[in-house]
Order: structure tokens, then sequence, then C-alpha cells
């Protein structure tokens, strides 16, 4: 096992996680944790942000954590927790907001489309520091390589700025992260508007992988596609019949153009059927995994409660540090 640590967080923002979800950033995290000495955290104080119903918030956290553990990350060889168990990341915080400029932060592109979608007046002072709280996340593990997808890059940015301010105004303390952008399947686009990235904002299009198997089928077989028949992959050009091979490749574990050449001449239902079928030989196991798991609240409870004392183990010292070199007395 190496050294290098890899840090990456979900938000518990919805029941279930959407096909994209999977595809773009859980399996990734799974792949990670057999190279990297990994740390997967359900960031519920970042869900804080937004108005939150109290009930909600609770369960979500509970399924995403236990969506995490079904897709494959393995409590024996990684640290999956919950943010809140740990409660270094909000004091890591208050330093990096200390560190923060409030321009830099204004800078910040998923802060201005937030605030000014809800409107501007509206928006929290949370959501203005969301960075800061994500960047205390990363650099309380002295993480190395961060998956993260293209619209956290920004973030990441900023996270790596304020690791080299820090280091360089109190001494060396935090590793200066590099994102691990995947870019193949980075982007799974809504099946009804293939122009757009598959979000649970759009339910029509989004494959949620806990609905039934049938509702999953059926969204997969009327996938918009495009008006030729020719089965090809060109993401430009024919968007929808390029999303189902990316779809149907990432699942099978192969190359989009192997994939491609196998439907040569057999037309879209085919591929659609094909590719229904992979999304559920995946889904179906992972939801019956994910009931087993909430079905013993118990068991569940145990497994976040050691992966938050595994990943204070890390995160105390660090703090500590960091608290010292700014010029905090310490306690005792
Ligand atoms: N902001 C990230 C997102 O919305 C989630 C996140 C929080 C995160 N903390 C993190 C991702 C730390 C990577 C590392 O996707």
């Amino acid at each position: 096992m190496s050294e290098r640590r890899v840090f990456s967080g979900i938000q518990p923002t919805a029941g279930s996680f959407q096909l994209g979800n999977y595809l773009g950033a859980i399996r990734h995290w799974v792949r990670l944790q057999e190279t990297y000495q990994a740390f997967y955290c359900v960031v519920d104080l970042h869900s804080l942000t937004v108005p939150q119903d109290p009930a909600e918030l609770r369960t979500a956290t509970m399924t995403a954590y236990a969506q995490i553990l079904a897709a494959g990350v393995d409590p024996a060889r990684s640290v999956p927790f919950v943010q809140s168990h740990v409660a270094e990341h909000a004091q890591l915080t208050w330093v990096l907001q200390g560190l923060t400029g409030f321009g830099e932060a204004s800078r910040m592109t998923q802060f201005k489309d937030k605030s000014t979608r809800g409107g501007a007046e509206s928006a929290s002072v949370g959501l203005f520091t969301y960075p800061m709280l994500m960047a205390a996340d990363i650099l309380l593990y002295r993480t190395h390589a961060v998956p993260v997808g293209e619209d956290q890059r920004q973030h990441l940015e900023l996270t790596r700025d304020l690791a080299q301010r820090f280091n360089s105004r109190f001494g060396d303390t935090f590793v200066v992260p590099e994102a691990h952008i995947v870019k193949e399947t980075a982007k799974i686009l809504d099946l009804q508007d293939p122009t757009a990235k598959m979000s649970k904002s759009q339910p029509g299009g989004c494959v949620f992988l806990l609905d039934p198997p049938k509702v999953i089928a059926k969204k997969i077989r009327s996938a918009v596609t495009d008006s030729e028949t020719e089965v090809r992959f060109d993401p430009a050009a024919k968007p929808g019949v390029s999303n189902l091979l990316t779809i149907l490749a990432a699942l099978t574990a192969r190359d989009v153009e192997t994939v491609a050449k196998a439907y040569q001449g057999s037309g879209y239902g085919a591929l659609k059927a094909d590719a229904a079928d992979a999304v559920l030989a995946f889904a179906e196991p992972f939801a019956a995994r994910v009931r087993e798991l909430l079905d013993d609240p118990g068991e569940l409870a145990r497994v976040m409660a050691d992966g938050a004392a595994r990943a204070r183990e890390v995160a105390a010292p660090v703090l500590a540090t960091a608290y010292q070199r700014v010029g905090l007395v310490p306690a005792g």
C-alpha cells in the first residue's frame, strides 16, 4: 500500500445516486482504493449551505453512505466517513477563512451561479465559504490526489493556493494536492437532452440507481438518439448514441470504439437494449445491497463510527500543527 493519499467527497443531497455519480465518480473511488490510502467523505456539513429539511438530510446521509459501500468502497481498505463526525473539518475551515481574500472567494463561479439563481440576497454566508470547508476536507489528510469533476477544478485551485499560502507564511504543513480529473466518463449526458449533463434536476433524462428496474430500463430504451441508423462514437455529431456507448463501455470494462464496432449494422434498438441490461446488471445487486445495509442501522452506525475514528487519527494531529503554527495556545 502506497502512502500516497486520495480524498474525495460527495454531498448527501439526493436520495439515490444517479448513473452519472457512479460512472463519473464513485466507480473511480473504488478503483483508487487499490493504489492509494483513500478517504471518502459524505459531506453533510456542505449540505447546510442551502436550506435543508433535517429528517431528509439525516436519511440522505445514511443512504449516501450505504451507497458508497454498496458500490464497492471497502472499509477494510479505505476510510469512508461522515464529515460532521470529524470536528476538525469545521475547525480548520475557520483558519482557512482567515487566509482567504473576500475578492478571491467572490470569484468562485459556483458561488456566483448558485447565489444568483436563488437571488443574491438570500444566499447564505455558508454558501460563500463552502470552498474553504472543501479545502479543509482535503488539507486535513495531507492529500495528494483529489478525484473530482471538471466543475470542481476552481475549488481545487483555491485549495492549492491556500495550502501554498499557509505553508509559506507559517511553515510547511500541508501537502499541495493535485486534481485527478477522469476524462472519459467525466460526463454522462441527460438521456432526453444529450447536450446537457445528466443531473437529478432533470429527472426525465436521469437514471436513479435505486429506482425500480422497470423505470431504469424504460428510461434507457427511450433515450433520445438521432435520425440516422449508424452506431458510431461521435460525441459532437451523435451525442445521444455516443452517450449510450460511453455508458455501456464503462459498465462492461471495454473501450467505446470496441463497443461501437460490435453494433455496426445492428441499429439503435440493440444498443439501447444492451445498455439497459448493463445498467440493470449493476443497479439491481447495488440496490439490494443498499437495502441490506439500511436495514441494519446499528451495523451501519458502527462502520461509520469506525471510519470517523480512523479519519480523526489523521486529521487531529494535522489540525493541532496548523493551530500551533498560526499562534493559538495549546489547550493542554
Ligand atoms: N464540492 C464537491 C462537489 O460538489 C464535494 C466535496 C466536498 C468534495 N468536499 C470535497 C470533493 C473534497 C472533493 C474533495 O462535488
